[in-house]
């Protein structure tokens, strides 16, 4: 149907070369344009809130689409597309006056960086020029770091997260540096907190512990929040970054719905949030800690679900694995259970990453994110680069030595690990696995740095972070890496995207986007016609060609109008 030819050669698509410039580019017979950039307004009073020159107003911060865009879904509502899309951080350089040195100088300022971040959901519908933003539709929401939600599960009520705005431990603020997604199977949008620990900093005495340490959280937070709002005063609010760094779900249907944070899927630096329905019917979660030397998770659900039946108490009650990758391409999922761990079920759940030391999973080169393949049970995760693997223990001091998935020192390349449940069963504790892909440069380096047999001159490409497949089981993968196009990374050129081919193993480059920027976010229009793709922290002054550097949504097409997702 789509991205896979029918007969001949592996791909439907001629590839495309490398690019140093600030575009993006496709395949003959393909086109893109931009959907919806940093700024452009959700509703008609936002129309005007973007300036080339002072970019966007306190006032009109929660009314415009966010900055820095990531992962995205689209669901189909009453008829309607709709796409929920993650903002997951600011450039305070950018937004905040020339004077400020991108420090903020007031609680309006502040206020302004916490706007532009988080989650929008918004309409989108095809119109003679290509898709468009439904200004005022009903369904539009910014969701951003003051938004009221739900602390669900196991540590909801909890003394680790109570405060003195929520001495009940059950209604947090705001969901903080939104990475990859997910999808429910019931419809919802699933946003990823990672990087939780940076808006937290401490005006006076630190608050002590190993939690702290393992999760980074200390120092001067890096928006300066904590001087103007003491929830991120960790001197005053000791418990507050422990009810960040989870899994929310947020339903596109209701803008009026408030957001849930599901504990049971644990805390951590979470990627994205790939769910599948086991061979047995449970739900599975499969999900990356995006650190140098962090573990891979999967979450099970205690019951099991049937299309049609109610979703309630999924996400709530299960058990989280850790993945141990064994030499002799077998593996395991360990559960984090109190046995195991000896920690208790809440500190499983909000520490979540002593409790993988603590049973012995596998020091990963940063997870970033899971992707299944929808024509049979595999999963995969892009593992991205760790300058640190064989360097340096991680942050709890777990040894990072070359291991079989990761066997590389130093490695600033990255590769994509896959594995396949045994009985093809998702729930399970046992797989095999094999690397689909060690990228490299086989240019520079005749050992392993030149990676697998799939990488050549024609297709190189480093850091693969972003995954999807598309319908016809293709893997599109999307990098964040080295744009410098020199030294090691020579003839790789800007970041990418392109598409593997889970059997043959053939990787072709689809799309470039312009140097500085990284793809992140992949989903398609309801009819597979339309692919909708992120480009975030774009250099130069893409796309408006003047003023300031805008991340964007851009809608990529074949001019046939066919489907290829
Ligand atoms: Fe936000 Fe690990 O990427
Ligand atoms: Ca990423
Ligand atoms: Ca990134
Ligand atoms: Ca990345």
């Amino acid at each position: 149907t789509a991205s896979r030819a029918a007969g001949g050669a592996t791909f439907a698509f001629d590839p495309i070369g490398i690019a140093t410039d600030h575009a993006v580019h496709v395949p003959a017979g393909y086109r893109s344009q931009v959907l919806v950039r940093w700024g452009d307004a959700l509703w008609s009073e936002a129309e005007d809130a973007y300036s080339a020159e002072d970019g966007v107003s306190v006032e009109m911060s929660d009314k415009v689409f966010g900055e820095n865009t990531d992962g995205m879904e689209l669901f189909e509502i009453d008829g309607r597309e709709v796409i929920a899309v993650n903002s997951e951080y600011v450039n305070p350089k950018i937004n905040l006056p020339a004077a400020s040195d991108g420090v903020p100088q007031t609680a309006d300022e502040v206020t302004l960086l916490k706007n532009l971040q988080g989650v929008t959901v918004m309409e989108i519908a095809k119109g003679e020029s290509g898709y468009a933003v439904v200004k005022d539709s009903p369904l539009n929401r910014r969701i951003t770091h003051e938004t009221e939600m739900t602390l669900a599960g196991p540590l909801a009520g909890h003394d680790l997260v109570k405060t003195k705005a929520d001495p009940e431990g059950r209604t947090v603020k705001g969901t903080m540096n939104n990475c990859g997604s997910g999808k429910t199977l019931w419809g919802t949008y699933l946003t990823c907190e990672e990087n939780f620990n940076g808006y937290f900093g401490a005006t006076g005495e630190m608050p002590e512990g190993e939690g702290y340490i393992r999760y980074g959280i200390g120092g001067a937070g890096r928006y300066a929040y904590e001087k103007f709002d003491e929830r991120y005063d960790l001197s005053k609010e000791p418990n507050e970054p422990h009810r960040h760094g989870f899994i929310t779900e947020i339903n596109p249907a209701d803008a009026t719905a408030t957001p849930v944070k599901r504990t049971a899927l644990g805390r951590f630096k979470h990627e994205n949030a790939e769910m599948v329905h086991a061979a047995d019917g449970h739900i599975v979660v499969y999900m990356g800690d995006d650190e140098r030397g962090e573990y891979l998770y999967k979450y099970v659900s205690a019951n099991t679900w049937a299309e049609g039946e109610a979703s309630d108490g999924l996400l709530d009650d299960g058990t989280l694995y850790v993945a141990k990758f064994n030499d002799d391409m077998t593996g395991e999922w360990l559960a984090l259970t109190p046995e195991a761990t000896g920690m208790d079920a809440a500190e499983i759940l909000c520490f979540t990453r002593m409790a993988a030391s603590a049973v012995g999973g596998t020091t990963m080169d940063r997870p970033e994110w899971v992707a299944c393949n929808p024509l049979k049970a595999e999963g995969y995760c892009a593992l991205t680069n760790n300058k640190n693997r064989g360097v340096k223990p991680n942050a709890g001091g777990d040894d990072t030595s070359v291991n079989a998935p990761n066997p590389r020192e130093t490695n600033n390349y990255g590769q994509i690990v896959r594995w396949t449940p045994a009985d093809d069963n998702h729930a399970g504790d046992a797989f095999t696995w094999d690397l689909y892909v060690m990228a490299g440069n086989p240019t520079v380096y005749n050992n392993t740095y030149a990676g697998s047999e799939n990488v050549n001159a024609g297709n190189m490409f480093n850091s693969p972070d972003g995954m999807a497949f598309s319908s016809d089981g293709m893997l599109w993968i999307q990098t964040d890496g080295d744009d410098s196009n020199e030294g090691e990374f020579a003839g790789q050129g800007n970041n990418q995207m392109l598409v593997g081919d889970p059997e043959s193993g053939e990787i072709a480059r689809f799309m470039t986007v312009p140097n500085g920027a990284e793809v992140t976010g992949l989903c398609w229009s309801l009819d597979k016609t339309v692919a909708f793709v992120g480009v975030q922290h774009p250099g130069g002054a893409w796309p408006d060609g003047n003023g300031k550097p805008r991340s964007a949504v851009v809608t990529v097409w074949r001019e046939d109008g066919a489907a290829f997702g």
